[in-house]
């Protein structure tokens, strides 16, 4: 099979990274074409948008994409909330794992964050009357069963503890987030063997501190998801080990957490961990779940042995040094 895959780098250490994504995927035993497409801060510079349809349109084309970042341009829309959009990817994923050896606020910890990546609080519907500014938070029963179906398929796959939290604020967002909380149970009766608990967002940002391990599959609506899985991804390590997907009904875009960094561009000292479990979740997606399973492994054996570290994990690596000592670990 040859899998067409839409590469865009983005700005700052989006590049860099990226070079790590192409370097690995060259190096598996699968075919690849790529698609390059611009987005960003120099994107615009060059043709005064953030992200030209022929970008749009080589994403929605392949079948798959990889983002690296970009760095905000002033008075611009984002590239990649409209890439969100464009490509229809409701559920956002982020994993959140505890790498032996990486500081951490416990050992053990393999959750996923699944958020509601269309509306909510990012519905991006406010105005101004005068006397009151006001935005929307929309929820559909629609989009709430959907994103609570993504938590259980996921759950019932990961065969960790198949359990699936839902996150609100029903007490207070009693139409919302009651709607939110309905279309989560209503789903659960599809998936009798998944346990299922709902917690108010304010005691779920304390349960993550205290008890970072009950949690097996987060679904949540956007903002608080957002919130959330930052908050995770400072337990465990930060920024250079969080990797994401988004993922809809006919497209896959995939993504580290992080942005340009452009305290460290230029410097080639990225951590490529991100970006390079990014992919494998892209490889997960297409269907090639060894593989995916092989880079995952292979990233954690490098992280682990502590060896061959970028200076974000306490290391002197070069970002290049790191990918290539992941790469050799995939044999
Ligand atoms: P950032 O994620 O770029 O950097 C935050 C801090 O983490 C910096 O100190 C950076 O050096 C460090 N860091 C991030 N990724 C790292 C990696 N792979 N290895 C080692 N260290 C890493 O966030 P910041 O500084 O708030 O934003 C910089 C630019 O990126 C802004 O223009 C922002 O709008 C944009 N951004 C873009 C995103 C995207 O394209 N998805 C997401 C977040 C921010
Ligand atoms: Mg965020």
């Amino acid at each position: 099979i040859m899998y067409d895959i839409a590469i865009i780098s983005g700005d700052g250490i989006g590049k860099e990274v990226m070079e790590s994504a192409e370097y690995l995927l060259d190096k598996l035993d699968l075919n690849f074409n790529f698609n390059y497409g611009e987005a960003g801060f120099e994107c615009f510079n060059r043709n005064g948008t953030t992200l030209p349809e022929e970008t749009v349109k080589i994403a929605k084309s392949s079948d798959a994409t990889l983002f690296g970042a970009s760095t905000s341009t002033p008075g611009q829309p984002s590239p990649i909330i409209n890439l969100r959009k464009e490509l229809d990817v409701y559920a956002n994923l982020r994993p959140i794992k505890s790498y032996r050896g990486i500081k951490s606020i416990a050992q053990g910890i393999d959750f996923i964050i699944v958020r509601e990546n269309t509306e909510g609080l990012y519905s991006q519907i406010e105005y101004d009357d005068d006397e009151k500014v006001i935005a929307e938070r929309v929820i559909t029963r629609k989009a709430s069963e959907k994103i609570s179906d993504v938590a259980f398929k996921l759950a019932k796959r990961r065969k960790l503890k198949s359990k699936v939290t839902c996150v609100h604020k029903s007490n207070v967002l009693k139409v919302t987030d009651g709607v939110f909380k309905e279309s989560f149970y209503k789903i659960a009766k599809n998936y009798p063997k998944i346990t299922t608990e709902d917690f108010y967002v304010d005691a779920m940002a304390m349960y993550l501190i205290t008890n970072p391990l009950n949690f097996d599959v987060i679904v949540s609506t956007n903002l608080f998801g957002d919130i959330l899985s930052d908050e995770s991804a400072g337990l465990v390590g930060g920024l250079g080990l969080a990797p994401s997907g988004n993922i809809g009904d006919d497209n896959g875009l995939f993504e580290p957490v992080h942005g340009s960094a452009p305290d460290i561009a230029g410097k080639g000292i990225a951590n490529p961990c991100s970006m390079i479990l990014s992919t494998a979740m892209m490889l997960d997606y297409i269907g090639e779940k060894e593989t995916a399973t092989r880079v995952n492994n292979a990233v954690e054996k490098v992280v682990c042995a502590g060896k061959v570290l970028t200076p974000d994990l306490g290391g002197t690596a070069k970002t290049m040094e790191m990918t290539q000592a992941i790469v050799k670990e995939l044999i």
